[in-house]
């Protein structure tokens, strides 16, 4: 096999074109997929909440903002999720405020709809890739191993989720993916906690990890957000060492 049928090398060059077509077609969408890339590699910490009431919400991601993390993702997870997600844009505008657990083309056009920032899913198929490569949403998809991420390049993603982390392996999964894909990093979300963040960040393909233990559901349903503050606080500095 000579180099330019190496998997791994169509496999980038097939990513190069569709990232280049996919930013020639719309310019913004690259734009703002670039801010929200750049502004996880800053905080690379990303929380992931799971609330159904909106003050609830709104009160929690302010919180997390207050204390450094300034981006979010909030899981369509409980019934009223969507109303959640769309309050909470509206009232918190300098926070980035992204949705997970897209698993529909219709919850992706949703989502957008309400103005959020970004996209994530839990996994990948080809109909929801096509949806959103197609659509406005800047987009995180999930993978779970070679061939997830192959899909994904294919659409043009190549910052992705790998979940759940600690099952498919965490931080060497992460690096083994590295050999044929140099040019994917990766968000690890799925059992990470305080205590595993530092070493999962010190893997340079590793871009953030994201997950709920800086808002628990525990003390969302208390009101304590003195204590989530605490744990924001405690997460955004143990993401900077
Ligand atoms: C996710 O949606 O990424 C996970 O549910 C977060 O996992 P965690 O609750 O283990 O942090």
């Amino acid at each position: 096999m000579n180099q330019a049928q190496h998997p791994s090398v169509t496999a980038t060059v097939s990513a190069a074109i569709n990232a280049a077509l996919s930013a020639a077609a719309n310019p913004v969408k690259t734009a703002a997929l670039n801010q929200i890339i750049a502004q996880l590699q800053q905080l690379r910490v990303l929380p992931i909440l799971v609330a159904d009431d909106v003050q609830q919400a709104i009160t929690c991601v302010s919180t997390l903002a207050q204390y450094g993390l300034t981006a979010v993702e909030i899981t369509l997870r409980t019934p009223n999720a969507m109303q959640v997600l769309a309050a909470v844009v509206k009232a918190c505008p300098d926070v980035c405020v992204g949705a997970g657990t897209i698993l529909t083309p219709r919850q992706l056009q949703e989502v957008q709809d309400t103005g959020a920032a970004f996209g994530i899913s839990p996994g990948i198929t080809p109909v929801l890739a096509r949806a959103a490569a197609d659509s406005a949403l800047p987009y995180f998809p999930g993978v779970g191993g070679a061939s997830d991420l192959m899909l994904a390049l294919e659409h043009g993603f190549n910052v992705v989720k790998l979940f759940p982390s600690d099952l498919v392996g965490g931080i060497k999964m992460a690096k083994a993916l590295g050999g044929p894909f140099p040019e994917v990093r990766f968000c690890l979300t799925g059992g990470v906690t305080l205590e595993s963040a530092p070493q999962l960040l010190a893997q340079s393909n590793i871009l953030c990890v994201g997950g709920s233990w800086m808002c628990p559901a525990g003390l969302i349903e208390a009101n304590d957000w003195n204590a989530i503050g605490q744990l924001a606080a405690v997460a955004a500095k143990a993401a900077q060492q």
